[in-house]
């Protein structure tokens, strides 16, 4: 592998520890094909990178171990528990970037959960593409960021985009990516439900409402054109009126909340709002910064969500931070 540095200088405190954090992503577009024969759906997605981050701690150590905090840690058990062993898309990314390099698997790797886990907001994918840039650090594999992004394609649909960042269309998987302008930074509020909901549950529950012809097919994929354009750095109504998300109806299906949850979000005032990917996390458009606040406080007081967060973006990927 050759050597690329990510973020900068390289970051190895005293206690041997190496930091990297990775954010959410929203999709401001999210058009889905039917059901392919390896059992996943073409996409046609913009992602957008936000300033809500996972952080990646990880150090030298004879084994890898796995500790998780933070705000969305999850209890000991019980279906928000992130699992800290070969399940965890970190624990997997370990033994990608360690069998690709020739290092052995062992650090201990604790992860700092903001990003609530199954919301929609691709945190697991976060931790992995932050995990990624941290080990490669730690263990000087030094890969570059087309080796990573291979990697990351192996682990998720997800994982290329949190460690690339920014904007980005997205096809096959979601995986190919290409960058996209956006001129001026987006405010939103992310309205974080109580409990996760299953990215394959959701995908399913959409393939059935088409199966019943509750849904049109997904043959004809509709263009990510407007939004590519009203982020561009178009009028905020612009953008509002070009969000689109084919999962939102299965993830309402689902979950019927998620429609209260939607109108209280444009009755407290958002420009426009989505389920950002399979759900169930609300994310609101607000026009600037001070009108996110104003509807993050609107917003928390309609008893719809368990975290209110306004956040921006786009916002760089996976890095190294401190
Ligand atoms: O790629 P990832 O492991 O994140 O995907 C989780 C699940 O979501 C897949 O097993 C599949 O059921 C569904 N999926 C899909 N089409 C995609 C991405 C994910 O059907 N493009």
């Amino acid at each position: 592998m050759t050597r690329a540095p990510h973020g900068g200088p390289g970051r190895i405190s005293g206690d041997g520890a190496v930091v990297a954090r990775a954010p959410a992503k929203v999709n401001v577009h999210l058009a889905v094909a039917p059901l392919g024969h390896d059992g996943y759906h073409e996409l046609r997605t913009v992602f957008l990178a936000v300033s809500l981050f996972d952080t990646v701690t990880v150090r030298p150590a004879g084994e890898l171990t796995i500790d998780v905090t933070g705000p969305f840690a999850g209890g000991r058990t019980g279906p928000d528990r992130v699992p800290t062993d070969r399940r965890n898309l970190v624990w997997q990314a370990a033994e990608l970037l360690a069998d690709r390099a020739g290092v052995p698997a062992a650090a201990a790797i604790t992860i700092d959960k903001s990003i609530p886990a199954a919301a929609g907001l691709a945190g697991g994918s976060a931790d992995a593409a932050a995990a990624l840039v941290a080990l490669d650090t730690l263990w000087g594999t030094h890969a570059t960021r087309g080796e990573l992004a291979d990697l990351a394609a192996r682990l998720g649909s997800d994982v290329p985009f949190s460690l690339l960042g920014g904007v980005a269309l997205g096809s096959g998987r979601g995986e190919r990516l290409s960058p996209v302008l956006a001129r001026r930074p987006w405010h939103w509020v992310l309205g974080i439900a109580g409990s996760g909901l299953s990215t394959p549950a959701v995908y399913g529950e959409l393939d059935r409402l088409r199966a019943d012809g509750r849904l049109p097919s997904g043959e004809e994929l509709p263009s990510p054109d407007p939004v590519v354009a009203a982020l561009h750095g178009g009028p905020v109504d612009a953008l509002a009126a070009a969000l689109h998300n084919d999962l939102q109806e299965p993830a309402i299906a689902l979950r019927p909340q998620l429609r209260r949850a939607l109108d209280a979000a444009t009755a407290a005032g958002a420009a426009g709002a989505l389920v950002s990917g399979s759900g169930p996390t609300v994310a609101a458009l607000a026009a600037d910064e001070d009108d996110a606040v104003a509807l993050a406080a609107e917003l928390a007081g309609t008893g719809q969500f368990r975290t209110v967060r306004a956040v921006h973006g786009p916002v760089p990927g996976a890095r190294l931070v401190g």
